[in-house]
């Protein structure tokens, strides 16, 4: 019989399983019940009572050390299945596609205006969302009765002195003239707030992109190609521009820009209304008072300024008819424009 306990034992130490399911089969014919060790144990209740002790310990033994066996070789498949693929997967099969998020539509408009300005050499520059009078208003030449000061356009946040919500980036302007002195060329993106009822062409939210060029010697004509260079890079090389006369109290002279339209190609159609233009931004030469009040020279400097709202350009560039599509975040609507994804 101890002949019989040693071959197993040496069987068990040899066994070397050639997949997971060997280990449970190996299992099964030594340990199971009807298993070659518990034939041993039957034959053992036949043996001499003087051998009994002698055996019952190599029995344990053998037990014990098929037991462990069985145990370390069902963790080291375990490990080893965690790391590599089963057998039966097939490598060659394509990955499974990880989805990715687009970029917003604003965001990706945002980034080709900075980008057009920034090969003009503009630089971006940023601001406060959160305002004083000064920077918002009174720096860029509104008089103190002007009505974009009243609570029906503007969120305060204390009266006396006032801190409010910007109205536009213009007040980033004011703010770069402040720490830099001329030469100035920026291109400021930013949030903005104002107290409108929303609609398919406002809203209480939105986003503009202001420049500001200040040198000795920017004319009007510097103004005119900037702008006409930016429209043709935004909306297509067959792009025109026109100017209409406008106001701003920060701007002297002070215009509205019109891109010809780029669904009809100017002839005419329901998103210009039959004009052929479509309106996408107020600019102007920066009005002197502004710039003393910022402690410039207009003797020996001029510039120009222009703002724009990214909504409107993107809708105009999407043809997207509705303004709150932009913020709704609904993501078939967003998943379209991304072009890099
Ligand atoms: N701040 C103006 C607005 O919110 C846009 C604007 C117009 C900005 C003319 C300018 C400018 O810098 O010159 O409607």
């Amino acid at each position: 019989m101890t002949d019989k306990i040693n071959e197993l034992l040496r069987r068990v130490e040899e066994f070397k399983p050639k997949a997971a399911s060997d280990i449970e089969e190996f299992r099964i014919r030594i340990l199971g019940k009807k298993g070659e060790l518990n034939a041993l144990m039957e034959e053992f209740k036949t043996v001499a009572p003087e051998l009994k002790r002698e055996l019952g310990q190599q029995l344990n033994r053998l037990k014990n050390e098929a037991t462990a066996r069985i145990n370390a070789l069902r963790e080291e498949w375990r490990n080893a299945a965690d790391e590599q693929a089963p057998a039966d997967e097939d490598l060659t099969r394509p990955g499974s596609a990880e989805h990715l998020g687009s970029r917003h539509p604003i965001s990706l408009v945002k980034n080709q205006i900075v980008e057009v300005f920034s090969r003009l050499g503009y630089t971006v520059a940023e601001g406060p969302e959160i305002e004083d009078d000064w920077h918002v208003f009174s720096a860029l030449n509104f008089p103190p009765e002007h009505p974009a000061r009243d609570m029906q356009d503007t969120f305060f946040i204390e009266k006396n002195p006032d801190i409010l919500l910007r109205t536009h980036t213009s007040s980033i302007q004011v703010r770069t003239m402040e720490r830099q002195k001329p030469p100035i060329r920026v291109i400021c993106p930013g949030r903005v707030f104002r107290n409108e009822a929303i609609s398919y062409r406002a809203h209480c939210i939105f986003h503009q992109i202001e420049g500001l060029y200040i040198d000795e010697g920017v004319s009007f004509a510097d103004m005119k190609q900037s702008l006409l260079y930016f429209a043709k890079e935004v909306f297509g090389e067959q792009t025109r521009i026109r100017m209409r006369p406008s106001y701003f109290p920060f701007t002297e002279p002070s215009a509205e820009v019109d891109v010809s339209c780029n669904l009809c190609g100017g002839k005419g159609c329901a998103v210009c209304k039959g004009t052929g233009w479509l309106e996408i931004m107020g600019c102007g030469m920066v009005d002197p008072n502004v710039l003393k009040a910022n402690d410039i020279d207009p003797e020996k400097y001029s510039g120009f300024a222009f703002g724009m709202g990214v909504e409107r350009i993107a809708m105009l560039k999407y043809g997207v008819k509705d303004l709150r599509l932009y913020f709704e975040n609904d993501v078939r609507f967003l998943h379209q424009f991304d072009e890099a994804l």
